[in-house]
């Protein structure tokens, strides 16, 4: 696997293998590899015949210094994790590489970055939108392979993607989860031991909330008692818990479409996302 930081050697090689008719798949990660992020390795090097995971840690979606400041930067260890999976390049740009001198441009993506993470990290998607926009196009990726973990994120790529006429194929891949059902996340490493007993409550609560709205239950009934749930389980603080059509994330008055339940809680401090789908109900 080969290390790259600067956009032009990426260029040259991306150019010789589409020329070759070969397919390049993209992994975009911020690094503090897991299992999740592997998993989407494994499904890029499935689907296609190159695949570049790139390790960048985007200041403009983070909401405050500090938070910026405590993500894990692990480039070694995250290149001895991908070592097995046959990556073909870790892309890892040098920062005049994403936001050269005088850079002036932002990517908004209306509509499905409203609400959720959007209203509780105000810019987050702003960030997320201009980098994806410039990692699929220095990578100038056939497919890019995100984590349903981050749903709200994955919408607003989808979006940004047809909006824009970008080639790359956005291919979704399911939650991995831990053996006890917390979502695979970064920040789990940031939970201390109490923390971590009492963080896969929230996916209980989650599915718990799902079925009882799927059954016919009022929707807004069961997300006052999940709240409760969440704070009898120890999570100080409920960012949100919401129920969104799916897939545009729309606040519902109905409940005979797909729709999808999110939460962001947090637990000592760390902040934990998940969300399940809730299939329409019958008659
Ligand atoms: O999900 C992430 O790790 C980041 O938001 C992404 C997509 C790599 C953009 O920085």
């Amino acid at each position: 696997m080969k290390i790259i930081r600067r956009k032009d050697e990426l260029r040259a090689l991306t150019r010789a293998w589409h020329r070759a008719g070969e397919t390049i798949g993209v992994v975009p990660t911020m690094g503090a590899l897991h299992a999740g992020h592997l998993s989407l390795v494994e499904a890029a090097r499935a689907g296609t015949d190159r695949v570049i995971v790139t390790l960048f840690v985007n200041p403009r979606q983070f909401n405050s210094p500090a938070d910026l400041a405590r993500y894990p930067r692990t480039e070694d260890s995250d290149a001895e994790k991908l070592a097995p999976y046959g990556v073909e390049v870790l892309y890892v740009p040098d920062p005049d590489q994403v936001y050269p001198e005088g850079f002036a441009t932002t990517v908004s993506v209306t509509g499905v970055s409203e609400g959720l993470c959007g209203a509780a990290r105000p810019g987050h998607f702003d960030g997320v939108a201009t980098v994806v926009t410039k990692l699929l196009l220095q990578t100038d990726a056939d497919r890019a392979y995100f984590g349903e973990k981050d749903y709200q994120q994955l919408q607003v790529v989808r979006r940004l993607v047809a909006d824009l006429d970008l080639k790359t194929d956005i291919v979704p891949c399911p939650t991995i989860r831990e053996t006890d059902g917390l979502a695979m996340s970064s920040r789990n490493q940031r939970l201390d031991d109490r923390g971590r007993t009492m963080a896969p409550e929230i996916l209980r609560v989650l599915e718990s909330a799902a079925g009882a709205i799927a059954q016919g239950a009022d929707p807004a009934q069961v997300l006052d008692v999940a709240r409760d749930d969440l704070a009898r389980a120890g999570f100080d603080a409920v960012d949100y818990l919401d129920l969104r059509g799916d897939p545009d994330l729309a606040p519902l008055t109905c409940y005979d479409r797909p729709a999808r339940l999110f939460v962001a809680a947090a637990l000592d401090g760390v902040r934990l996302i998940d969300n399940l789908p809730v299939p329409p109900r019958r008659g």
